[in-house]
């Protein structure tokens, strides 16, 4: 087994970068394969707490390469500063074991000043985004009036390219009250990032189809999670990017039949931040227990998260739109101290009731699905310590193979804990798989 892509099942904040970091003890390269600064993915390891944006989560284990991957959008700025802040804290070899694909697209001034006035205007529909340029930049992708981290190899024709963007969004920025950004300035800046990212861009298809071929250990890190993702996601509430593991192929650049293995992530409950529909969401007690003990705190923006219950038809729907060969379940822990714990496990439609996830009804304001639950009980014991499942409370077990038996997917492993060492290891995806349950 030598690809494994780790994809969020849920709207992303599963605990990402926990799981990749665990894992990414084994692989040679890691690549995030969609995305842009719109991600935190936090690492805890010994007192260090770092939360990474465009860096994979590989980049704390020593001797990963580490790829920013074609399907990505790169703020330079942010990469650089993102960079420079490792660099101080004794991470040294960072630049050296980076490439950043020269195919990835870059987040300009003008993609972070329309994403902002678009989320303030009155007249276009609020998704509340990360207002870090990500949707307007994968715009100018698709409308090919993008500009690609390989351009920064030449500056004259850098400008004729920004130019042109600068052309296509002028009227937007003006309908949107905004000034135009100074070209000069634009050029000024991208110059001096460009002496920093020129040296570590490379062709990063080759470099991960090549790594594959020499039987490495590749792992393909998803950003964001299934629900957000453009196509699959609950639109138009969505990120602009595909989250979901097919992703992995198109925006790392390597054949689909070379994946091995996908391993999905999952809370033991729900998060969302930003607009849209979250059938589970809960406005009580419970829900600001979940928020309080599990920190459901934007890692980027800061925004505090919606929290709700477990939702086992959205799990099943993102197993089948991934094709999840396996499962991690994070946050148990959080869960400790509920009197009782309850699992959305079907809808019930104006169709009658259905288990598959009615993803395109869930924002319909007349008839919306109603979640059915299903009650388990919880336990009050601090579940931190444990390392096998046998170490849980009856009660946490009884809960976690619910979860596996309801999604038919099989569990790699349980975080019980924000640590590395916080975590019961069952599976390595790059062993081998599990049978399902
Ligand atoms: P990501 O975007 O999926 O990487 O997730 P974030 O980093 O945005 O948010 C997940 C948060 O949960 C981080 O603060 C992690 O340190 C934390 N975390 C991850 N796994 C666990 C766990 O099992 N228990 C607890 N209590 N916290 C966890
Ligand atoms: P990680 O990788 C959670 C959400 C935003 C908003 C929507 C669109 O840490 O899991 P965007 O800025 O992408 O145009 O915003 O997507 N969103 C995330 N929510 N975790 C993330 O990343 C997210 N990245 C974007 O809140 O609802
Ligand atoms: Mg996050």
């Amino acid at each position: 087994m030598s690809a494994v892509v780790i994809v969020g099942a849920q709207w992303g904040d599963e605990g990402n970068g926990k799981i990749v970091d665990i894992y990414t003890e084994f692989a040679d390269v890691v690549v995030r394969y969609a995305g842009g600064p719109n991600a935190g993915h936090t690492l805890v390891v010994g007192d260090e707490k770092i939360v990474v944006r465009l860096l994979p989560s590989g980049i704390l284990r020593r001797g990963t390469r580490c790829v920013l991957g074609q399907g990505m959008v790169v703020d330079p700025g942010v990469l650089i500063d993102e960079i420079d802040g490792l660099v101080k804290r004794g991470h040294t070899d960072v630049e050296q074991r980076l490439v950043l694909s020269d195919r990835a697209h870059l987040i300009l001034p003008y993609h972070i000043q329309v994403d902002t006035l678009r989320e303030a205007s009155a007249d276009t529909r609020a998704i509340g985004t990360t207002k870090k340029g990500i949707g307007p930049a994968y715009e100018d992708k698709a409308r090919r009036t993008g500009v690609r981290t390989g351009e920064l190899r030449d500056l004259a024709r850098l400008k004729t390219r920004i130019e042109a963007a600068l052309d296509a969004w002028a009227p937007t920025i003006r309908a949107l009250g905004g000034e135009m950004p100074s070209l000069s300035e634009i050029l000024d800046s991208l110059a001096q990032s460009a002496t920093r990212l020129v040296p570590l861009l490379g062709d990063t298809s080759s470099l991960v189809d090549g790594a594959i071929r020499r039987r490495q250990k590749v792992m393909l890190e998803g950003a964001q999670g299934t629900l957000l993702d453009l196509d699959h996601g609950t639109y138009p509430f969505v990120t602009s990017s595909s989250a979901v593991a097919g992703g992995a192929a198109i925006g790392s650049g390597i054949g689909p039949n070379r994946i091995d293995t996908v391993l999905g992530i999952t809370k033991a409950y729900t998060t969302r931040v930003g607009a849209g529909p979250f059938p589970t969401e809960l406005d009580d007690a419970d829900g600001q227990h979940l928020r309080k003990v599990g920190v459901e705190f934007g890692s980027v923006t800061g925004r505090p998260r919606r929290t709700g219950w477990l939702d086992l038809p959205a799990l099943r729907y993102a197993a089948r739109v991934n094709g999840l060969d396996a499962l991690a379940l994070t946050k148990l822990d959080v869960l400790t101290g509920m009197s009782r714990i309850k699992v959305c496990v079907a809808y019930d439609t104006p169709r009658g009731r259905v288990t598959d996830l009615p993803i395109d009804e869930l924002d319909n304001l007349e008839h919306p699905p109603v979640p059915v639950y299903e009650e388990l009980g919880g336990w009050t014991e601090r579940i931190e310590g444990a390392r096998v499942l046998d170490d849980l409370p009856r009660a946490a077990r009884a809960y976690v193979r619910f979860i596996e038996e309801q999604s038919q997917v099989p569990l790699y492993l349980v975080s019980v804990g924000p640590r590395r060492g916080e975590t019961i290891v069952l599976h390595n995806p790059f062993v081998g798989r599990a049978a399902a349950p």
